[in-house]
């Protein structure tokens, strides 16, 4: 069975997907269910049977239900950048057509999208006459909830009472039986109001510690000065078409890391050795410790014929390292690989554990291979100054975004 929610590719799109994989390898991981269907990537599976390529990155997902595996299908097509909003608008159709009696949040949360999004396709839709006007809705926690409005009264409400009764949002919290307290509903809303405004004034532009741009590391990323790097913590692509890039690591660590300064480099198992060789060109061997991937994150590797619940993080210096002891065990919170901003995105919880065994407040961080951005994002939530770079735009786009987002959510802009 395969969980298709996005209509086929044009011929043109194929053909162009095709040549993209067998200059570059798959870039993004195919999605199975622990039965083998396919819950994303079906393209990229026929391209690679097409192709005759056997070696692919892929996931296992166990343990769901049918509905939870087209829902988890339609988070990774909405989670695409690639998709436009009338593209995210149809698979919020599929989904509404689904489980109409979801509330909009449930839905929201399910595909990662906002609520009044949903709300917006689901109006379009029941006056359209495609879904059914729900009396009552499931809420996010599986709750039964009304949906008709009810007139509201308020007996003997006390002044606040009265007073919150004003605002409409408040009486529609009421009248839709959200709640059925006044000082509740309007908690909620002011909840809800200083959230919007908290998102409206996030700030536009990185802090002059923090810096991301497009660069490609086979370029030397030359605007970064010698010697001005505290640490590099990055995360390269895998596969095998990418292990020279390691060597292009390591020359850039040679020439941008102050002396005695760390190269700390997660990485697969599969081409460990060539890893190896190309991270020490330049640079010296220290150290290899283990990154701990508990729970369901980890991929089977069938080539392998292994299933993986740690990866080596390899420590490379520049000259002597003179810092503190440190643990060699390092590990991410049980099921926390975070593909929502990457598909290849690393915990937050995991980048953070790193950059405070390595490094100290004030510290500057470089990441040549930025992806979603999990690296920036533990550096400022951990007051070190950051700097990181990727090859692709939209990559930076969104560990920008997300960067900025973490400054606002947590005040720790400088
Ligand atoms: C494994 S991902 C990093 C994921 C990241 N740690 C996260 O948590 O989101 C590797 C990144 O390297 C980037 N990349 C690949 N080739 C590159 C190159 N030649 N120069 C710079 N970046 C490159 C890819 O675009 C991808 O975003």
């Amino acid at each position: 069975m395969i969980y298709q929610v996005m209509p086929d590719l044009s011929p043109e799109e194929y053909e162009e997907l095709k040549a993209d994989i067998a200059a570059r390898g798959v870039m993004v991981p195919i999605e199975f269910d622990e039965q083998g269907n396919v819950l994303d990537g079906h393209h990229r599976l026929k391209i690679c049977a097409d192709l005759g390529l056997k070696d692919y990155p892929k996931v296992i997902r166990a343990g769901m239900t049918e509905d939870d595996k087209r829902l988890h299908a339609r988070k990774l097509n909405c989670a695409r950048r690639h998709l436009n909003a009338e593209q995210k608008r149809e698979l919020i159709r599929q989904q509404l057509s689904e489980t109409p009696e979801k509330s909009d949040r449930q839905i929201a949360a399910g595909l990662g999208v906002s609520h009044p999004t949903v709300g917006a396709v689901r109006n379009e839709m029941v006056e359209a006459g495609n879904v059914e006007k729900f009396t009552t809705s499931i809420d996010t926690m599986g709750r039964e909830q009304p949906r008709q409005r009810k007139p509201v009264s308020v007996f003997n409400p006390t002044r606040r009472e009265e007073k919150a009764i004003q605002d409409p949002d408040v009486v529609d919290r009421l009248a839709t039986g959200q709640t059925s307290s006044v000082l509740s509903a309007s908690k909620q809303v002011n909840r809800e109001a200083k959230a919007e405004r908290k998102a409206y004034e996030a700030p536009t532009q990185m802090p002059d510690n923090c810096q991301v741009f497009v660069g490609d590391i086979r370029d030397g990323l030359p605007s970064i000065p010698d010697e001005s790097v505290d640490f590099i913590i990055t995360d390269p692509p895998y596969p095998r078409e990418y292990v020279p890039l390691y060597g292009d690591l390591s020359r850039l660590a040679e020439r941008v890391l102050n002396p005695g300064g760390s190269l700390i480099v997660m990485t697969g198992q599969s081409y460990l050795p060539d890893v190896m060789t190309e991270l020490g060109r330049e640079m010296t061997y220290h150290w290899c410790m283990a990154y701990m991937t508990p729970g369901g994150q980890s991929p089977q590797l069938w080539h392998k014929r292994t299933n993986t619940f740690w990866k080596p993080v390899l420590w490379f210096t520049k000259g002597e390292y003179g810092g503190d002891m440190v643990g060699d065990v390092l590990k991410s919170p049980p099921n926390n690989n975070d593909k929502l901003f990457h598909e290849w995105g690393q915990s937050l919880g995991g980048m953070q554990d790193i950059v405070e065994r390595f490094t100290y407040p004030g510290d500057l961080i470089l990441d040549p291979f930025l992806g979603g951005g999990t690296t920036g994002v533990a550096a400022v939530l951990k007051a070190r100054e950051f700097i990181g770079a990727d090859a692709n735009e939209e990559c930076v786009a969104t560990s920008k975004a997300r960067i900025l987002e973490a400054i606002a959510d947590a005040g720790c802009a400088s």
